[in-house]
């Protein structure tokens, strides 16, 4: 394995216990570093007390409490018990909300996958939205307003919200949204779009373009950032995307990331890979002027949606099943203390929101 002797260096820092995660993304320069929480974790007084840590976590994001099946399951009837009891969470802990998400093809309740009209298609988004971000106005700072809408290979996702209104219910949402929610910066979020540049990149900003274009105020790209160990896009290529992203919306941002094991159990040598991993894109962001902040997706292994997803395959996230922060965490804090201490962002614009 080739590392670098900075990268040595990262790993082999010793990390003082009043360093943490969100603490020294904003020493700097970067507007928060948050993470999913989710609602079968909260009972869990091990899990809630990273959760609600402030140092670590300034920017909380519920994983699946605002999806439409959860808030709207059967037409008409809104629900937000699993969505505000993570609103909740940030609200009494400080944290900044980071919304996720208002129109997705994956769940997504039946009945709306049935309605092939482009009117009534067009008037349930604007329902659904401006009821749920009507909900949490005022208290998202940001919202994944479209998400996943883009094939790997380029094409539009055949989803039913294109196969009724095409391109036009991107930019219908993103209206809906900034009408609703004035305040909240609006985000198109996807996977697959980090490694400069694939046919899903070229493809999303010609997608982002096209909606711009047609009056979509959109603020920022979230790359989600889901990515394995030994095989993660390196900070090159992850800055070269951002850049593109860069010149068509006001910020970009990290927004569910996660670096899974696909042979387990891990070696040592194996963890210290998946630390320089997650130091490129932490690097990445922080030498990127347009980037705000990066969430993780689930900080702990216990609760990580990966080994459901993909079996086999894990420990994904920065502490393990039994709350020991890994190799990945003290490497992140190492870059990000380097970072503060050397001033690399000090010309980075100021957060606008806090
Ligand atoms: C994406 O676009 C760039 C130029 O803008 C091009 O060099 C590259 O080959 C394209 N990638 C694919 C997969 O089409």
């Amino acid at each position: 394995m080739q590392i670098s002797r900075l990268a040595v260096a990262y790993l082999a820092v010793v990390v003082p216990a009043s360093c943490q995660l969100d603490k020294l993304a904003k020493a700097a320069g970067l507007q928060y570093f948050g993470t999913a929480i989710d609602n079968p974790s909260l009972n869990n007084q091990n899990y809630m007390r990273v959760a609600r840590d402030i140092s670590e976590f300034g920017s909380i994001t519920p994983a699946n409490g605002q999806k439409w099946s959860n808030t709207q399951p059967s037409q008409g009837r809104f629900s937000y018990t699993s969505g505000d009891s993570i609103a909740n969470i940030a609200k009494q802990s400080g944290q900044q909300l980071r919304c996720h998400t208002l129109v997705w093809y994956n769940q997504l309740p039946g009945w709306v996958s049935s309605v092939y009209g482009k009117d009534q298609m067009q008037r349930i988004i604007t329902a659904h939205i401006q009821n749920v971000a009507g909900h949490y106005k005022g208290q998202c700072t940001h919202w994944d307003v479209v998400n996943e809408a883009m094939e790997d290979d380029g094409r539009y996702r055949n989803n039913p919200m294109y196969r009724a209104m095409g391109v036009d219910y991107i930019t219908h949402a993103f209206k809906t949204t900034a009408q609703t929610d004035p305040a909240a910066r609006l985000y198109y979020n996807d996977f697959n779009i980090e490694r400069c540049c694939n046919a899903k990149i070229n493809a999303t900003l010609s997608m982002l373009k096209t909606v711009i274009s047609a009056g979509a105020p959109i603020h920022g790209v979230g790359m989600q950032g889901h990515s394995r160990v030994g095989k993660s896009p390196s900070k090159r290529e992850m800055k070269e995307t951002m850049a593109k992203f860069g010149e068509l919306v006001d910020e970009v941002a990290f927004t569910e990331v996660d670096i899974r094991h696909t042979k387990l159990p891990t070696t040592a040598a194996d963890r210290d890979q998946q630390a320089l991993d997650y130091v490129e894109v932490v690097g990445a962001c922080l030498e990127t002027p347009k980037c705000v902040g990066i969430t993780v997706w689930d900080f702990t292994d216990q609760y990580s949606w990966i080994p459901g997803q993909y079996p086999g395959e894990g420990e994904a996230c920065l502490w393990d099943r039994n709350y020991n922060k890994k190799p990945a965490y003290t490497a992140i804090v190492n870059l990000l203390q380097s970072a503060a201490s050397s001033g690399l962002r000090a010309s980075a614009t100021p957060s606008s929101f806090r």
